[in-house]
């Protein structure tokens, strides 16, 4: 049993985009140094959940009912998230689309700079050298050349992996990862589930990783909690949830993982 205070609880959230409900009574809580994984059908409310706790939501989202709560401060004034004072060293996300982050009218190096400058790093080179080392693992052979790239010389991928190096350089108390690995071959991905679980490790970073791949979380999340039309239909230990699913859906979303056979590699 964790007795530790958690750092996220949402309790009841529901949320409506003008009269269309999409998340219902949401109920989850992150600690300190906790990974959340989150699966569930397209459409689902991932990426909205995600987006209300930073604050970024469309003028005609509306949170219906519920709080929630940092370190057991609420969030919630007059209806509407005021998270603005976590962004940054707190409060961290990745986007599911890399470019939504990006400036286009600036470099990389610089971006990273800016970023780093705003929570006090001001020494430019020492920067681009840290930036220049996150790159290089992941797997970014040039990583100076990035650097000095504007985004859309940059593959979506290769966008995707850079907004993961500056979430890795942010190293916040709370980073929310929508897709973070989606459209990535499977090396990569399996590098950058290995860095997130490094944060963790080396940085007690809490995280809430959103994933359709379920099989893929569980290698890193303590928890999953699967999202379904809105619903958390099912929460618990990342095992228990993957050995002993007691909802058809998460069994058919565990059943539908592919299996690679042996001889079809050979
Ligand atoms: N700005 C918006 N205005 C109105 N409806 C929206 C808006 N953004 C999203 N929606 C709707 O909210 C629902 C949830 O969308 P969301 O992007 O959160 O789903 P998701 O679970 O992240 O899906 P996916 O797995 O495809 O990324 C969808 O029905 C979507 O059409
Ligand atoms: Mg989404």
């Amino acid at each position: 049993m964790n007795k530790q205070q958690p750092l996220l609880q949402i309790n009841n959230l529901s949320l409506a985009y003008g009269a269309k409900e999409i998340l219902k009574a949401v109920q989850l809580t992150v600690c300190p140094g906790e990974i959340l994984g989150i699966v569930g059908s397209s459409g689902g409310g991932k990426s909205t959940l995600l987006k209300t706790l930073t604050g970024l939501l469309p003028a005609n989202a509306v949170i219906t009912g519920g709080e929630i709560l940092w370190q057991g401060h609420s969030l919630l004034i007059g209806g509407r998230l005021n998270s603005s004072g976590l962004l940054g060293r707190k409060l961290s996300m990745i986007f599911q689309d890399p470019t939504a982050s990006l400036y286009p009218l600036q470099t990389i190096g610089s971006q990273i700079c800016t970023m780093l400058q705003a929570q006090g790093q001001f020494d430019k080179a020492a920067s681009l050298q840290s930036a220049a080392q996150v790159l290089a693992g992941l797997d970014f052979s040039k990583p100076q050349a990035i650097l000095n790239s504007y985004p859309f010389q940059l593959s979506g991928g290769m966008n995707q992996r850079v907004c993961i190096a500056m979430a890795l350089l942010m190293k916040p108390e709370l980073l929310l990862a929508d897709e973070p690995t989606s459209g990535l071959d499977l090396l990569t991905q399996q590098k950058i589930l290995r860095h997130l679980l490094q944060l963790k490790t080396d940085h007690h970073t809490a995280l809430i990783v959103v994933s359709h791949n379920i099989s893929a979380l569980a290698q890193i999340a303590d928890t999953i909690a699967v999202l379904r039309q809105g619903e958390i239909i099912e929460s618990g230990p990342a095992q228990t949830i993957l050995n002993r699913p007691q909802h058809d859906y998460t069994r058919k979303l565990i059943e539908a993982i592919p299996h690679f056979r042996k001889e079809f590699l050979l």
